[in-house]
């Protein structure tokens, strides 16, 4: 099984998307997958044209030439994409929105009802397969990840693809803090593995450690507190050295 997974935050490895993302991938790995990994902060690609170049004048081909082309080439022969983007305005980052709008390359133009609906087929050569969304949010509510799943659920419709559910993390930044601390978060990070281990073995993702992946790790009143504290600290900090 091939998996092409993509990290959008400009954190990249250090974020808190990375400490989810980093054990589902290495428990696709452990049950045998192939996992290619691209930050997209590392890569050149710019917005779309929208000139349909790409369904027209060179099918399948984007004329542009930026790391996209390399990209598509790993999106074409991927089972599985993962899509890793922390939460930014309710929804995905900006390159993760820039990498999915030069993804048309792989559907053809031609429109097709499937469930009365409109979407695009695939383009001949690149595999159907899978996609999991990752994603982490500084709010502590799990509803603020509604709208990022609609489109997220939206986008394998229109290309074509089965949503295989999410791996989200609710007030994420409390995730590294509590580890540093030495706080009991094992059990998190251990069900994000598991995740990619269900993934790759049993072709799903079991409610039950999506549950675990996103519980709550702190109450709400505590962690806003904490927050600001943290906010007003950091202010305080940058003020005096301004003086
Ligand atoms: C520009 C920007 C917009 C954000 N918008 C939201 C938001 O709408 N809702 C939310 O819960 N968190 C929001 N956050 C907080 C991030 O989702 C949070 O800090 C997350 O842990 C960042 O993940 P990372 O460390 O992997 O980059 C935003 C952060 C930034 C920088």
């Amino acid at each position: 099984m091939k998996v092409v997974a993509f990290n959008s935050s400009p954190m990249m490895g250090k974020g808190s998307t990375a400490l989810i993302l980093k054990p589902f991938l290495e428990g696709m790995e452990k049950a045998g997958a192939e996992v290619q990994l691209f930050y997209t902060k590392k890569l050149d690609i710019r917005p779309c044209q929208g000139d349909f170049h790409c369904w027209t004048r060179h099918p399948g081909e984007c004329f542009q030439t930026d790391d996209m082309a390399e990209v598509l080439s790993s999106l074409r022969e991927a089972d599985v994409w993962v899509l890793a983007t922390p939460l930014f305005v309710d929804g995905m980052s900006g390159p993760m929105k820039t990498l999915l709008d030069r993804m048309i390359p792989l559907i053809v133009p031609a429109v097709e009802m499937v469930e009365n609906h409109s979407r695009h087929p695939r383009r001949e050569g690149t595999k159907g397969g899978k996609l999991v969304l990752v994603s982490n949010c500084g709010f502590w509510e799990m509803d603020n990840f509604d709208p990022l799943l609609v489109h997220m659920e939206a986008v394998c419709k229109n290309v074509d693809r089965e949503f295989a559910g999410a791996l989200l993390r609710p007030h994420g930044p409390a995730l590294g803090v509590m580890e540093k601390n030495g706080l009991p978060v094992g059990d998190v990070f251990a069900a994000a593995e598991k995740a990619g281990r269900e993934l790759v073995l049993e072709g799903k993702m079991s409610r039950e450690t999506l549950q675990t992946v996103s519980r709550e790790l702190v109450p709400r009143d505590l962690y806003v507190q904490n927050l600001n504290e943290r906010f007003d600290a950091s202010i305080a900090k940058w003020a005096e050295r301004r003086k």
